[in-house]
């Protein structure tokens, strides 16, 4: 049986996980309509940068969220007051130094620097197509070597992220939660990929995990509180706030009452 605590935070990835299937956002939004005052806090956790992330849910028909959390991890937006928390983004600067990062990634064959839009200050993207893990430690020792103690996260066996040590979408979800005196334990969240395991791995959180997850993710979570959808991205999610008791049991639409 799921368990019963009350939910307070939804934090969802985007891309794969509540963006991946145009069709059913509308079944997403009567669900998230039909909670009234009892919806939870919204937060959308995406690897894009907030003005991407803004147009594309603008564009898309899901609901405007409390926060986003962009750049995997590394900024946090409150739409209503139109304001980046820049206490989060102090954080970041702690033993960070973007050159070196950017040096070091740079040394290695086959590692690809991602368009300009998709770098910030805190946030130093790549391509690294088939990375193994082998490849990544190696990364890793040689950022450690360097004395920085910047993470490396590897998405999609493509996308490779390199950040602060403080950064990444589970961190970033705490911190919010921290702000907002939200215990972890009232948090859900959901996302498909290698940069939303840091969500599922903070303590005490309940997970989503929609049908089509990347194997990196799927294996990053075994041990964490997550429930395996049987449908894929936006069904999914819908299946696992299903189970675990925020959404009401889908009825058949089509049957007249
Ligand atoms: C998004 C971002 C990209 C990042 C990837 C994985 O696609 O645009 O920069 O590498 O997510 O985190």
């Amino acid at each position: 049986m799921p368990p019963s605590k009350p939910v307070a935070v939804f934090c969802s990835d985007l891309d794969g996980t509540l963006l991946g299937r145009p069709d059913s956002v509308a079944h997403f939004r009567r669900h998230w309509d039909s909670l009234g005052e009892n919806q939870p806090l919204l937060v959308y956790s995406t690897g894009r940068l907030i003005e991407d992330a803004i147009q594309k849910i603008n564009q898309s028909g899901l609901p405007t969220p409390d926060y986003y959390i962009g750049g995997v991890g590394t900024v946090i937006y409150h739409p209503a007051s139109e304001t980046t928390l820049s206490e989060f983004s102090a954080v970041l600067d702690q033993d960070w130094n973007r050159d070196e990062v950017h040096r070091i990634a740079t040394s290695f064959d086959g590692i690809e620097e991602q368009p300009p839009e998709q770098q910030h200050a805190w946030k130093s993207s790549w391509f690294w197509h088939d990375a193994t893990p082998d490849d990544l430690e190696l990364l890793r020792k040689a950022i450690a070597n360097a004395s920085l103690s910047a993470q490396v996260i590897y998405s999609s066996a493509r996308d490779l992220d390199i950040l602060p040590h403080s950064a990444n979408k589970g961190n970033a979800l705490r911190w919010l939660c921290q702000l907002r005196g939200i215990n972890l334990d009232q948090a859900i969240v959901a996302g498909d990929t290698g940069n939303d395991s840091s969500m599922f791995l903070v303590p005490g959180v309940r997970g989503i995990v929609p049908g089509n997850a990347e194997p990196e993710l799927i294996q990053a979570v075994l041990n964490a509180n997550a429930f395996l959808a049987g449908s894929e991205c936006t069904d999914g999610v819908i299946e696992g706030l299903q189970y675990h008791g925020v959404f009401e049991p889908t009825t058949d639409q089509s049957t007249p009452t």
